[in-house]
């Protein structure tokens, strides 16, 4: 879900939110500096997926003040089967919008415990309103870490914050420059091609 002007106030009240002193002494530390590793051998990067943005839970913008898009059930079963859940960097395109950085999320979310895998893309970009419904093109170009469990909203809050900013400085490298001019994203938006 992608909405903006939704700060991160609102939180379910079965979770814990700030992490407690002793919890967040036990709990698996995030570093700050993740250097990410390959992809999955049997995938090789990039991997390029499209279509429409569709409602999720609602937590990205609401909990977490990370708004994500999210993929339909119909789109997540045509990735590749051996590319692993996790999260990843690359480039995403909102209908014919600019081309930005995203950080991405493939799996099923163990914090939520969710029971169908999702694929929800952040734009590393303030945008001013939800795109529900547009089409959302993705170049998924690089793997940063394995979904984890956390003992506290702060904590994932806190891994994705880490995410973004490995995103932003890999995607500079020239390699990853590059893939911004893929013709995947720079053509106008095929809808028949998802
Ligand atoms: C970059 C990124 C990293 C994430 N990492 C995790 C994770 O390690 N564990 C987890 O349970 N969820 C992770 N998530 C998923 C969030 O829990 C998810 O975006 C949140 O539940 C909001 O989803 P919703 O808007 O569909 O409710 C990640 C999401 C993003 C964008």
């Amino acid at each position: 879900m992608v909405g903006l002007g939704v700060s991160g106030a609102l939180y379910s009240a079965s979770r814990s939110i700030g992490c407690p002193g002793l919890s967040r002494l036990i709990a698996t530390p995030t570093p700050s500096l993740i250097t990410p590793r390959p992809f999955s051998m049997a995938v090789q990067p990039p991997v390029r997926v499209q279509g429409q943005v569709v409602q999720g839970f609602g937590r990205g913008s609401k909990e977490l003040g990370i708004p994500t898009a999210n993929f339909s059930e119909e789109v997540i079963e045509r990735l590749p089967t051996a590319m692993d859940t996790g999260i990843y960097y690359g480039w995403a395109r909102i209908d014919q919008g600019d081309i930005y950085k995203m950080v991405m999320s493939v799996g099923w979310n163990p914090y939520y415990k969710n029971e169908k895998k999702s694929m929800e893309t952040h734009i590393i970009h303030d945008f001013d309103e939800d795109f529900y419904g547009s089409w959302l093109r993705v170049i998924v170009s690089g793997y940063i870490r394995p979904e984890e469990n956390y003992n506290c909203l702060d904590d994932l809050i806190h891994a994705i914050r880490n995410d973004i900013a490995t995103a932003e400085r890999e995607l500079e490298s020239p390699s990853q420059l590059l893939l911004k001019t893929d013709a995947f994203l720079t053509d106008p938006v095929d809808t028949n091609q998802s």
